[in-house]
């Protein structure tokens, strides 16, 4: 149980997480659950999903699978259908669904691009559309999981980069759109986390995932549970004016790339 929230604040609340069996997703689900939600995951895996629900049921929480693949826009809707009729409703909703691999713009395909922005950016469309007939009333939350990329530039990132730019203006043009219908929309950006499906692919090695916190002014990576704590505010009551927002959680890192190489070039001569 998270110490920063006491409260059960997701009482009678229902949440769809999308890529909910794993990582960030997961975690998020998990802090949903103690908080009273009942959350239904939706992901390609059925058995990762099971396993996911049977996890937090077993730690008192209650939570369903319903396999989809973000991308096949029916197959989705079905999932969500199936979602709302298992639940009766559907309050909150966290589009996670996501993928990655680090490689250079040259050493991808036209279709290794597309499939990121796929799961990504198309994903995240498909579930903010398809969700959100059961989900238009006022006090309904939807958090897009965007990514630092969305706004640094990084080397072997060209398909992740675009995405999430993309997701992130998507989560301001539906926050327009859908405000008046009282469904607010946020995206939260987290920079490093640890133990995630991500960092094993982008810090594969004890060297480079060295290097990388040293670009982080507070000096470590992000714990799950950080992210989760985040989307529990963001899905509140406590959040109820917030939406269109991108919120960044990534230990300052996106604002210290010119700032922490400038103080290791000075730090010699100080
Ligand atoms: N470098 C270059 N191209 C790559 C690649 C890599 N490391 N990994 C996959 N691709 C290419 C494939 O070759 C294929 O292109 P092609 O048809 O021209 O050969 C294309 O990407 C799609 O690959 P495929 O494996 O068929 O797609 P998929 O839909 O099964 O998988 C991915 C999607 C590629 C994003 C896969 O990494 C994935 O499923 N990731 C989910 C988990 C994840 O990434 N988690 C981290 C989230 S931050």
């Amino acid at each position: 149980m998270s110490e920063v929230f006491e409260k059960k604040i997701l009482n009678g609340k229902t949440a769809v997480i999308t890529g909910g069996g794993s990582g960030i997703n997961l975690a998020i689900a998990k802090r949903f659950a103690e908080h009273g939600a009942r959350v239904a995951l939706i992901g390609r895996t059925k058995e990762k999903l099971d396993a996911a629900a049977a996890e937090i049921g077993e730690a008192g929480g209650s939570a369903t699978g319903h396999p989809a693949d973000v991308r096949d826009y029916d197959a989705l809707s079905g999932a969500i259908k199936a979602a709302s009729d298992a639940h009766g409703k559907i309050d909150l909703v966290i589009c996670g669904a996501a993928g990655n691999f680090p490689a250079p713009a040259l050493g991808m395909s036209a279709n290794a691009f597309k499939s990121v922005i796929d799961i990504d950016l198309l994903g995240t469309f498909n579930t903010c559309r398809a969700v959100f007939e059961h989900l238009r009333r006022p006090g309904a939350s939807i958090i897009n999981i965007s990514a630092m990329q969305a706004f640094t530039a990084m080397p072997l990132q060209a398909h992740v980069c675009a995405a999430k730019a993309g997701v992130d203006m998507l989560t301001k043009c539906l926050a327009i759109e859908w405000g008046p219908d009282g469904v607010r929309v946020n995206s939260i950006a987290p920079g490093a986390v640890d133990d995630t499906e991500g960092m094993r692919r982008l810090a594969p090695t004890p060297e480079i995932r060295q290097q990388l916190t040293r670009g982080v002014p507070l000096k470590r990576f992000a714990t799950k549970d950080e992210i989760a704590d985040l989307a529990l505010f963001l899905s509140s009551d406590a959040a109820s004016f917030i939406t269109g927002a991108v919120v960044v959680c990534d230990g300052g890192q996106s604002l210290a790339g010119l700032g922490i190489s400038m103080m290791s070039a000075l730090r010699p001569r100080a």
